[in-house]
């Protein structure tokens, strides 16, 4: 069941069992919610797809890096998709089990890979020749058996913005289609290295789950010729990817659509299924609330300026991506305008030639299906604190991450003497 958090109850927007403009009225604005109940339903709809297949889902923690949002993924028993020595931290922090947690990038480092080993995580999604060389020396050093797959890139087209696709050959993702075969056979010859399975990631926000057909349809013959080269894989990680709705009325794939596609082709066959799904998660458990400062109409075209920006939500600036518009407040006129930030860029805007409600200064607005990619992307450009984050659990709700000060501004800044 697709379970919508977000409801009008008399005139005001709830997430959940709370009113926004009461976490507003508390925490001020702009802030970030997320429905607790939004993300383990939608957690559950993944895990209950793949039922009587053995699978792990791997939350992609670059999503949404909240210790509190991981922590309840973990709860709910999900692993970890992680890109980095820090989000292997926060995943640990979070209580997520090493042995639940895949490390993908183009480009760990060194220490990043010793840090892994050490944690004795579920596996390494390797990426070139040179990176499986690096881990085959940091294990051999560390006398710990490291265990790899190989992200292999199928050349698999998929609908989406070219900057969140990356399972095509020219994407720098992944050891190439070609190659991959002989790059697992120098892999099962190096002894500190044990060659577990195969990744494919092939983009993001992908709404015809085909593409996972065809890029499976690539590498279970590949599985096969390893297996008659003495070198069987137990695992087929097949990344992330699924997309949601962001538009009203707009329908996303189910988990089971994914399921329809994929499980038929794997019949009959011993190898556990990883998904790394961050989006599909989070991104309609979250929204972003703001306040109208100003409205300003121009013989152009009419603005509403808002508190929240681009340093907040970057994917509106960053691939001119849609994110529905709504006020905590429902009823009156509407009208037609930009909705812009503070920011002294004109990349900062939230939504283009929308219909909004028509604005007054004191409003409150919600800016929807911002769970994902949205605090995980923010910065603090302009000087701006980053905004706080707020779970809300049925009629219950915490601030789970505080508003950064002006203090937080200068952490760790130094005038050199001569400058003092
Ligand atoms: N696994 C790997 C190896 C990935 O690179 C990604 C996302 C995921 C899993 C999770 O993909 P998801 O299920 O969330 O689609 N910032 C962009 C999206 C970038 C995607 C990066 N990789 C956006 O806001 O649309």
């Amino acid at each position: 069941m697709n379970f919508d958090p977000y409801r009008y109850r008399g005139r005001d927007l709830h997430v959940e069992g709370v009113a926004l403009k009461t976490i507003a009225a508390r925490v001020g604005t702009p802030f970030y919610a997320y429905s607790a109940e939004k993300i383990r339903s939608q957690f559950r709809r993944f895990d209950r797809a793949f039922d009587g297949r053995s699978h792990t889902i791997c939350f992609a923690v670059k999503v949404n890096s909240s210790l509190a949002v991981l922590r309840l993924l973990a709860l709910e028993g999900a692993g970890a998709d992680i890109v980095s020595g820090g989000e292997l931290a926060l995943a640990r922090r979070a209580g997520i089990s090493a042995d639940r947690i895949v490390f993908a990038g183009v480009g760990k480092t060194e220490a990043e890979i010793e840090a892994a080993l050490q944690a004795s995580i579920f596996m390494f999604n390797v990426e070139s020749e040179e990176e499986l060389e690096l881990i085959h020396s940091v294990a051999r050093r560390l006398r710990r058996t490291a265990p790899v797959a190989l992200r292999v890139n199928p050349d698999v087209e998929v609908d989406t913005h070219h900057h969140i696709a990356t399972g095509r050959a020219e994407n720098k993702f992944g050891v190439p289609f070609p190659r991959a075969e002989a790059v697992y056979r120098r892999a099962s010859r190096m002894p500190w290295l044990k060659v577990v399975g195969v990744q494919s990631h092939i983009g993001s926000q992908i709404l015809d789950v085909k593409p996972y057909r065809r890029t499976l349809e690539k590498l279970l013959p590949l599985v096969d010729r390893l297996a008659k080269a003495g070198i069987p894989l137990q695992t087929i990680n097949l990344g992330g990817g699924l997309g949601v709705p962001y538009r009203p009325g707009q329908k996303g794939p189910d988990p089971s659509d994914l399921a329809r596609e994929v499980l038929p082709l794997l019949e009959g066959r011993s190898l556990r299924l990883i998904f790394e799904p961050g989006r599909f998660m989070v991104a309609e458990a979250g929204c972003l609330v703001t306040k109208v400062l100003y409205r300003k109409e121009t013989a152009h075209k009419n603005f509403v300026i808002v508190d929240a920006a681009m340093n907040d939500l970057a994917r509106p600036a960053l691939y001119d991506a849609y994110h529905h518009v709504q006020a905590l407040r429902r009823g009156g006129r509407s009208w037609i305008a930009d909705v812009v930030g503070p920011i002294c860029e004109s990349a900062d805007y939230l939504a283009k030639g929308r219909r909004v409600p028509m604005p007054k200064a004191g409003d409150l607005w919600a800016v929807m299906t911002a769970g994902a990619y949205g605090y995980s992307m923010s910065s603090r450009y302009n000087a701006r604190p980053r905004v706080p984050e707020v779970l809300v659990d049925g009629k219950k709700w915490w601030v789970v991450r505080e508003r950064e000060t002006l203090r937080d501004l200068t952490r760790g800044e130094t005038l050199p003497e001569v400058l003092r």
